[in-house]
């Protein structure tokens, strides 16, 4: 596990875009998972705008590590903030983009983006793997959209789930262990005071750190990379010396 630490947010989306540049330098198809929520949009603006040209968008397909059972012009949905904060701005062909159709029945939509990850993506140990699954952490240790209060959905057997926000009840469509464990690499992005707390907890392994799915996350390619910024990771400066 590598700890990545900048002193502001738009320094984590430079040296992040750094990473996927490199990670994208192949001849071959790249598979990777997408967060949501409001991290990604400066990361999103940044790759964009600096790095448009620096990835053959055309082997790159992206996919959602979650999404809000939302339609996809709803304010909350992700891939509508993916469409504003990165893909209107480069050149990536539509059917390179997988959304999940947040609009539709969860149970079913769940079930059918199993279906598509296990026919798109190359297999490893029997099971479909990413190349990267890029994600997020709430203020409360949640990660994708797991939940504390569902932290069981993390072991599902299948490669979705649907999961509801502990607060709103929004129903929310999320890939499960079994798949963020089995990518080639995994990335946090985690900005922000609010998340300071069990960042600290999680990577100390102190308090109730085993409570939070975000502290869950163990790819068995151990290519694991938190990018924080000094908020996020004011509580480590004492690891770091
Ligand atoms: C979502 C995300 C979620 C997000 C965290 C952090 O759909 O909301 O995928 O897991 O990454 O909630 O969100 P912020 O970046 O907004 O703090």
């Amino acid at each position: 596990m590598e700890l990545k630490i900048y002193t502001s947010k738009e320094e984590v989306a430079k040296r992040f875009s750094e990473y996927l540049v490199k990670l994208t330098n192949t001849d071959k198809e790249v598979h990777i998972a997408l967060s949501g929520g409001s991290t990604p949009k400066i990361v999103f603006d940044v790759l964009a705008s600096d790095f448009e040209t620096d990835i053959n968008w055309e082997l790159v397909h992206f996919y959602w590590g979650d999404e809000r059972c939302v339609p996809p012009t709803h304010e909350e949905s992700n891939y509508r903030m993916t469409v504003e904060h990165l893909f209107q701005k480069i050149n990536i062909p539509k059917e390179n983009i997988h959304r999940i159709y947040g609009e539709d029945e969860p149970k079913g939509e769940a079930e059918r983006y199993a279906q598509l990850l296990d026919e798109m993506l190359p297999k490893y140990r029997k099971r479909p793997r990413f190349d990267l699954v890029i994600l997020g952490m709430g203020d409360d240790g949640h990660t994708a959209s797991i939940f504390p209060h569902e932290i069981e959905l993390w072991d599902a057997k299948t490669n979705c789930a649907v999961a509801v926000h502990p607060d709103s009840g929004q129903r929310r469509i999320t890939i499960t262990g079994k798949i963020i464990n089995n990518a080639k690499e995994v990335a946090f992005l985690v900005t922000g005071d609010g998340k300071a707390e069990k960042v600290e907890e999680i990577m100390k392994k102190e308090g109730d750190y085993t409570s939070y799915p975000a502290s869950l996350v163990a790819p068995s390619s151990g290519q694991l990379t938190w990018f924080l910024d000094s908020d996020a990771a004011k509580g480590l400066m004492s690891i770091r010396g």
